[in-house]
């Protein structure tokens, strides 16, 4: 089965999400913001196992977008600092599980030490044939599309078509999101995967991040599978 071809009925080939609600699930607690992050880790290493145990192929989260640097430095650092924890953490248990990882944003302004860790994750499971996970890190999807007009001008090329765009994007080679899931009560994009989301089903929950389990992972796949997608026509 071709990957684009993998989305049946009830299950998406490829699910987005939006991890939004750590602070204030830190804040109902009296919590510092960086405890919030923490248990947002948790509730993703329990999706990234869910999602990969269920045959999702493809798991784009978005964990640190190109505005988040505007924060307190105390809390840019800490999710940088559980970036690292996680890796070190998890690294043998996604190769275990065949999980592919690979990163979605700029790491230029990343320091040696988070750079060295992601490379040594994304080096380890380069070769796993099972669920990929993509981690959106200083990500921003007007930067990607500007990022990419300008690799075409400087190739000298016009795209003519959504492929040749798309193969221009961090997300090339990666089918789009069928789903995108954003728990934490907004209703918005806030600049995540705007080309890649064109046709994708949407599903918001009120649930703050921390709390977000498989079993809510599960509601939004259900629902998916209600949905009727036409893709712009009629069918
Ligand atoms: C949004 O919640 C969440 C983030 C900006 C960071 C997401 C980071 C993690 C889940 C930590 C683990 C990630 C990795 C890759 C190790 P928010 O702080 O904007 O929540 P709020 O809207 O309630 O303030």
């Amino acid at each position: 089965m071709t990957e684009a071809a993998a989305a049946t009925e009830k299950m998406p080939a490829h699910v987005a999400v939006i991890m939004d609600g750590n602070g204030r699930w830190a804040e109902q607690r009296g919590l510092p913001k960086y405890r919030g992050h923490e248990a947002g880790m948790d509730a993703m290493i329990e999706i990234v196992r869910h999602a990969s145990d269920i045959g999702v192929r493809h798991l784009t989260v978005y964990a640190f977008s190109t505005e988040n640097w505007k924060r307190a430095q105390e809390e840019v650092s800490g999710i940088f600092d559980l970036l690292i924890i996680y890796v070190n953490r998890e690294l043998e248990e996604l190769h275990r599980n065949n999980v592919k990882v690979d990163i979605l944003g700029d790491r230029s302004p990343f320091s040696k030490k988070v750079n060295a860790a992601l490379d040594k994750t994304i080096a380890k499971t380069q070769g796993n044939t099972g669920l990929r996970f993509h981690i959106a890190l200083n990500y921003g999807s007007r930067a990607e599309i500007l990022r990419a007009a300008r690799a075409c001008v400087d190739a000298g090329e016009g795209p003519e078509t959504d492929e040749d765009f798309g193969g221009r994007l961090y997300t090339a080679g990666v089918p789009d999101p069928d789903l995108l899931v954003r728990p934490g009560g907004e209703k918005r994009l806030s600049n995540f995967l705007l080309w890649q989301l064109a046709y994708t089903e949407l599903y918001f929950s009120d649930v703050l991040w921390p709390d977000y389990t498989p079993a809510e992972f599960d509601k939004a796949i259900s629902e998916f599978g209600a949905r009727k997608r036409r893709f712009g026509g009629r069918v």
